[in-house]
């Protein structure tokens, strides 16, 4: 099937790579315009490199190959007055918004007492109050559209105890919150919320992102078997989270609202 969100505009926070650079991917090979939105600078208390602006302008290259228009701007979703005028701009070049992908978040790894409060802050600054600045910056054109679809990226650990992740569990728990609690005040708009929670996947915030999580598992073994999924698979890549956007932005999920879609190999299960 080709087609699936023709027309269709959507905003994309953190698209300079990984799973947001995917998502634009994906979204313009099936006929979607994109706004991407990406901070690209590094932050005090996490400690893998972000994006830069080169790898903003390859996902504006890579959208372009596939003969679609994208805005690209350079924001920290913690900035709800730069989001809302990025935003702003890119619908009035692109000329409407149906889709709103709250993907922003950065992985703080460490031991529950080991967790400063700057740690804490930071990571509920962007991981949570990044993701409600983006969907309000977002949900303004699309109640003014009369309908769209908003997705947040959750996590396996916005459902469960993962371990190590304290701040970042509390963000990603929070994030299942405010789409529920969006899900009902924008029903009535025909605006559709839901959030995504992938397991493991393949992008920096693994492959870098990691910090010293093998000392941490080698101090409490019984804990390491909460990392695990179910089907035979120990990481999944981005495009398998970008399907699952592509599904929630396309007209297929009609009435699919404040839904927890797992992509998970059934991690959460076990
Ligand atoms: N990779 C995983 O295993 C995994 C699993 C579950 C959920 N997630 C979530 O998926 C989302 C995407 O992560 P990823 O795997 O693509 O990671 P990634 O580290 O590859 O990409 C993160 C991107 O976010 C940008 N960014 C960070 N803070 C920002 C801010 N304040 N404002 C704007 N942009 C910012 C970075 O520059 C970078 O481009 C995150 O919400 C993450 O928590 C990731």
């Amino acid at each position: 099937m080709t087609g699936r969100v023709e027309g269709k505009v959507a905003v994309i926070t953190e698209a300079a790579r990984g799973q947001g650079r995917s998502h634009a991917i994906r979204l313009a090979e099936e006929g979607a315009d994109i706004i991407a939105i990406d901070a690209c600078t590094n932050f005090p208390t996490v400690q893998y490199d972000m994006a830069t602006e080169e790898d903003l302008q390859q996902t504006q290259k890579e959208v372009e190959a596939l003969d679609r228009r994208i805005v690209t701007a350079k924001v920290d979703v913690r900035d709800a007055a730069g989001l809302k005028a990025a935003i702003d701009s890119g619908v009035e070049q692109l000329g409407r918004l149906d889709v709103v992908v709250a993907n922003a978040g950065v992985g703080t790894w460490q031991n529950w007492d080991n967790t400063s409060p700057e740690v804490w802050q930071e990571t509920l600054d962007i991981n949570l109050t990044g993701v409600w600045n983006t969907m309000v910056a977002g949900a303004h054109h699309l109640v003014a559209a009369g309908g769209g679809s908003i997705i947040a990226t959750s996590s396996t650990a916005g459902l469960k105890g993962t371990p190590f992740l304290g701040p970042y569990v509390a963000a990603k728990h929070g994030v299942v919150g405010i789409v529920n609690m969006l899900a009902n005040e924008l029903a009535k708009h025909s605006i559709r919320v839901n959030s995504v929670h992938p397991t493991g996947v393949n992008t920096k915030f693994v492959t870098q992102g990691l910090g010293d999580m093998d000392a941490l598992i080698g101090r409490d073994p019984e804990l390491g078997p909460l990392f695990v999924n179910s089907l035979p698979v120990e990481i999944v890549e981005p495009r398998d989270i970008s399907n699952a956007v592509l599904f929630l932005a396309s007209d297929e999920a009609q009435y699919v609202t404040g839904l927890q879609l797992k992509v998970d190999a059934g991690n959460c299960n076990r």
